[in-house]
């Protein structure tokens, strides 16, 4: 893909998913029975949410633990409607919405007992996203990581065709548990995000979206766009049982080695 086109590619795939509760699987009743059953956090938890798109995970944050949440993303787009969302649901001072890049925060060292991260840390490969994040952690901090996942080490070969062009870097469970702890922490749980919740949360509101795109003239970028999600929803709908967003419940291990 030519610059101008990855630009309009890009710029494709947010108008997609502008407006959206969710910019990627994930479910609330999930979330907040992970949160219920993390050890203990400090009484006013310092929270975090990394790559927040438009803040489905800051906002239940905010709310679960009436605690402040500094919320990042790289799109203002997503940023904006988070603080629009928080200042509607009347959490706007808890919730800090923060363009920037996940990557290159500057944060002082240790400064989060609750580092959260949904659908993102792929942008920068599981196991460097976990490195460059250990620092902010202070001790005994909980990191709680979705990453796309294969629940089994014999893929069908279209699946694993499919994901070795689209993230090469994707592993299973038992590659993430390990590159977890090469990263530093001690990994404490691993949940499988329920497939349905990839319909009834992102993917169905997603293909309403697509259902209004094709009653319109669109670019090529756009239609780029509408084809490959179409293809990955296809891709789920067969092989479900192969691959899904498993969250990793993260402690920081107290040797910087988990
Ligand atoms: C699949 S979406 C998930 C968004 C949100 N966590 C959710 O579950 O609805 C991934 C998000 O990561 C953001 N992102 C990608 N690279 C980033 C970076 N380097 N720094 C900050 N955000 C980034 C994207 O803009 C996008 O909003």
């Amino acid at each position: 893909m030519n610059d101008d086109l990855q630009t309009d590619y890009l710029a494709a795939l947010i108008a997609l998913h502008r407006g959206l509760d969710r910019q990627g699987p994930g479910d609330a009743d999930f979330a907040r029975a992970l949160l219920r059953e993390l050890p203990p956090l400090p009484g006013r938890p310092r929270i975090a949410d990394l790559g927040c798109g438009a803040g489905a995970g800051a906002l239940l944050l905010a709310e679960h633990f009436r605690g402040e949440v500094m919320a990042v993303d790289v799109v203002a787009e997503f940023v904006e409607a988070l603080g629009e969302r928080a200042r509607r649901a009347g959490l706007d001072h808890l919730i800090t919405p923060i363009v920037a890049d996940m990557a290159a925060l500057d944060w002082p060292p240790a400064c989060l007992d609750l580092l959260w991260s949904e659908g993102a840390a792929y942008n920068l490969g599981f196991e460097r996203a976990l490195r460059l994040w250990r620092p902010l952690l202070a001790e005994g901090g909980i990191a709680v990581v979705s990453e796309l996942s294969w629940f089994t080490d014999a893929p069908p070969e279209a699946a694993l065709a499919y994901w070795r062009a689209a993230y090469p870097g994707m592993g299973d469970e038992a590659a993430n548990r390990r590159r977890a702890r090469a990263a530093g922490y001690e990994v404490l749980t691993t949940s499988r995000l329920p497939g349905e919740a990839w319909w009834r949360n992102y993917y169905d509101p997603l293909r309403a979206r697509l259902a209004a795109w094709r009653g319109r003239d669109l670019t090529p970028a756009e239609r780029a766009v509408l084809r490959e999600t179409e293809a990955e929803m296809d891709l789920f709908a067969r092989f479900s049982e192969a691959y899904g967003y498993t969250f990793y419940v993260l402690r920081a291990a107290e040797d910087g080695r988990g």
